[in-house]
Formats: C-alpha cells, structure tokens, sequence
C-alpha cells in the first residue's frame, strides 16, 4: 500500500512546501502553513471534458449561442456583470463578515424570475426562510439545499436543473476526494475546479461566495481569482447604510462598474440615483463641507466631503482621513502650505466623506481642498456649487476625465456653479446651461467662491 503523501500549504495563498515553516515565502503571512494530505491524481484538473471528446475547432465554425446574455431584474447586478449574467459563467462574490453576500445573493435568488438552486452550508432552512420572508419571497421556484457535500450538491444540481446556482459559501463544501478539513486550501481550490467544470459543461451561472482574510483578500488560494470569471467584492461600512458591489475581474465586460445599494429593513434596495442622498440637503450652510462631482466606471454622482480643521490640541497635529486616501490628504495640505501660503502646519485635520463611501477618483481633490480652507476659515462654501478637477503639486487646478458627464450631473441635480480646470481641451462652456467657472489655480478659486 502507497503511503499518503501529505505537505504543508500556506493557508492564505497557497504556497506549497514540504516542511512546516514560520513565514510563508510567497505572501509574507507568518504561521499560516497547516499540513495537508496531497491530492489524489488527477483531481485537480479544472475544466476538461472527457480527453476523447475535446477536438480542436476552427473559430470561424463555432456558433454563437443566441441568448450569451441574460438580463436580471436588479439593475446594480446587471451593471457590474457587463449587462447581464453569462451563461456557464462562474462568478466569485467576497466581502467582510455581515456585509451582505448572503442577503445579496438569497435576493437574486427569490426576486428574479429564473429557478435558482441556492445551496447553503452556513445557515439552515428555518434562518433562510427568515430572512426570505423579511426581503419578501417574489419567487417560488427557488430551491433551498443545506448541504456542504460537493458530490452531493453537483448531484442535486444535476436533478433539479436550475438557470442559476448559488453556493454559500465556497469555504463550509467539502469534497469526499480530499481528506484535509473544509476551508483549507485543497478543498477550496477542488470544490471551485469541480463547480466550474459543472457550469461550463451544463452552461449554469453559478455564483460562490467567498469568505476573505483580515487584508481584504478572498481567503484560499490566489488560483481561486485565476479559476473563475468574475470576482465580485461587496463592500461598504457597516455602520452605513450603503453597499458598493464592484468587479475586480471580469472576463465579460468592464472592471470599471460599481453597483450600489442600500441595507434596509427588508433586504437590500437598489441606488439608482446615489446623488440624491449622498449629499445632505440643508438649509443651514455649514462651514467645512464642499461637493465633488465624481465619477465611478462610466457612472457620474455627487458626493459630500466634510472636512474640520482645528488648532493641535497636542503638540503633534493630527491628520486624519475616511473614505479618501490619508497621503493624499498630506500631499494636499502640503500644496496648501508651500504654494498657497495657507498656514495649516499647527493644525489638526480631519477629513470624511459622507455615507461611508470610498473613493479614489483625483478628480475629487479640488472639492477637498476647498472643504479644509473653508472649515479652516470657518467660512461656508455658498450653496449650489459643486467642484471636479484635480490639484497638482504646485498647486495648479488640472483637468479630470468625462468632464462632460460630470457637469451634467451637477446640472441635473439643479446646481447653480461648477469649478473645473482651465486647461481643457475643445471644452466649449456654451453647452451648458450652468455656470461653469474655469480656473488654473487655487487663490482663484477661492476668489469664485468666497467673493
Ligand atoms: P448577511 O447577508 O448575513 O452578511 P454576509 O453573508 O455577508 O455575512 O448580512 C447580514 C447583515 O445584514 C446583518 O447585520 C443584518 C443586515 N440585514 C438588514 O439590515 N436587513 C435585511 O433585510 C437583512 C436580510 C439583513
Ligand atoms: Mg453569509
């Protein structure tokens, strides 16, 4: 009888060695090597039909499936997957503890209109039909399996023939091939290879849920992102009502798109129209806030920075920043104080966009400039002017991207006056009904704005 062969994985990529180590040379992670049994042969082959039947085609005699594409009823999921869900595609969706998977994926399964095979390894019928009936059940072709045995579920799948099969979570299957625990690094990465062979042969959308590790990452190996079609992270803070559901790989459309929603009562609503509540209407103007028009993929919304600058109360000032990177924030209070003479070294500063949103669009740093001059000169930036353009490191007002996209936004939302760069390209103001200001640096802007 051959002897089992076992060797170490490092649990957070992958890594294989064939002895236990402190830090795993590959990623960097400390104590993250568990022994595990190595895999029977040939198991791990990802997507292959039966070797006699897979012959070489020329491209120009494959025909195309009509229906490549099928339209969901939520919006936000449709964008984010390039226009519709793929047929045979496999779909990974991640996102901290809480966030919303679960809700995201049971609502897509009891919403839409498709018999959905939902397989759950972490909650029970009776939690699943809670939260059901709470989200408020449009579909009664859903079927629920609470099951974590992979044959079994590709068993399932196979009798009850779904449009679309949800696992949640790819880390609680396990398959009878391997012998090492459930969420380890072999499991993972055979159950994922048994899954995509069964969505590319039977043509079912599969999605799976991924649990990710402390840095953000999907937990299990990095062969996981390579193996599927999309990756999808769901993201947002928890103490905020909205969610952002963005691609960071695609094989079917855009990276660039984002989705958002809002955890309500009842599962969660759809955002068509983000600027709308992003920003806070009041009537009272308030010093140290001042809105962006921004730009997510091709989707323009408005966004409220605020900002509060006051004297150190220690002897170290204390900068300070939500939602908008912190050294960008230093590079821009470092363009304050050299090019623009604003005395802000013994400041604290603290820095936050509103509804726990996060962004990294340039395009947002005039807006945060003007937030900090206005909080520090405790001053509120009159209502009905919104801003979009980049700062440079001399303090220069550079252009940003779809300009265009963005000043409609802040028309259409009924604002007065947008500041944008000086320097645009075959930009024709006469297009627009608002009243565009164009500047090249920031005492300008401060003269359009305060005067
Ligand atoms: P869940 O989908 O279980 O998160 P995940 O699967 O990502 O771990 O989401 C749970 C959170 O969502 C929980 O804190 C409660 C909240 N929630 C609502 O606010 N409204 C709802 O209708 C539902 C179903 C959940
Ligand atoms: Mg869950």
């Amino acid at each position: 009888m051959s002897k089992t062969k076992t060797a170490f994985f490092c649990q957070s990529c992958g890594y294989e060695s064939p002895k236990w180590m402190g830090k795993c040379p590959s990623c960097s992670s400390w104590n993250s090597f568990v022994e595990e049994i190595k895999q029977k042969k040939g198991s791990a082959a990802p997507f292959s039909k039966n070797s006699t039947d897979a012959k070489p085609v020329v491209l120009g005699d494959i025909s195309r499936n009509e229906k490549q594409k099928n339209e969901l009823q939520d919006k936000e999921l449709n964008r984010v997957l390039g226009g519709g869900i793929v047929v045979g595609s496999l779909i990974l969706v991640g996102g901290d503890p809480g966030i919303g998977k679960s809700t995201l994926m049971l609502q897509l399964a009891i919403k839409e209109n498709l018999k959905v095979l939902y397989v759950s390894g972490e909650e029970s019928e009776n939690q699943i039909k809670m939260r059901a009936e709470r989200i408020g059940i449009l579909n009664e072709h859903c079927h629920i399996l609470t099951e974590t045995n992979l044959e079994s579920i590709l068993i399932h799948a196979n009798n009850v023939q779904p449009e679309i099969l949800i696992i949640d979570s790819i880390q609680t299957l396990h398959s009878s091939q391997i012998e090492s625990a459930a969420g380890s690094v072999s499991q993972v990465r055979e159950c994922t290879a048994s899954l995509l062979r069964y969505s590319k042969e039977s043509d079912v959308p599969t999605f799976l849920i991924g649990h990710i590790t402390k840095d953000g990452g999907i937990a299990g190996p990095k062969v996981l992102e390579h193996m599927v079609d999309t990756v999808l992270q769901f993201e947002g803070d928890r103490n905020y009502v909205y969610r952002l559901l963005r691609t960071s790989k695609n094989r079917f459309g855009s990276t660039n798109e984002i989705g958002i929603y809002e955890m309500s009562g009842s599962g969660l609503r759809p955002v068509e129209n983000p600027s709308e509540i992003l920003v806070t209407n009041t009537d009272v103007e308030l010093s140290g806030i001042a809105i962006s028009s921004t730009i997510e993929g091709v989707r323009p919304f408005l966004i409220e920075i605020q900002a509060l600058v006051s004297s150190a109360a220690y002897g170290t000032p204390q900068r300070s920043s939500t939602g908008f990177d912190a050294k960008r924030l230093n590079m821009l209070l470092a363009v304050l104080e050299k090019r623009c003479g604003f005395k802000l070294g013994a400041k604290d500063v603290f820095l936050n966009i509103a509804g726990g949103i996060k962004v990294d669009d340039p395009g947002v740093d005039l807006a945060v400039t003007m937030a900090v001059l206005s909080s520090n000169a405790n001053l509120p930036i009159p209502a009905g002017i919104a801003f979009a353009a980049e700062v440079g490191l001399s303090g220069e007002i550079r252009p940003v991207n779809r300009v265009d996209q963005r000043i409609a936004e802040v028309e259409k939302l009924g604002y007065k006056k947008i500041i944008i760069s000086q320097n645009i390209k075959g930009f024709d103001a006469s297009n627009y009904k608002i009243d565009i200001v164009q500047c090249s640096k920031i005492d300008q802007v401060v003269k359009a704005v305060f005067s």
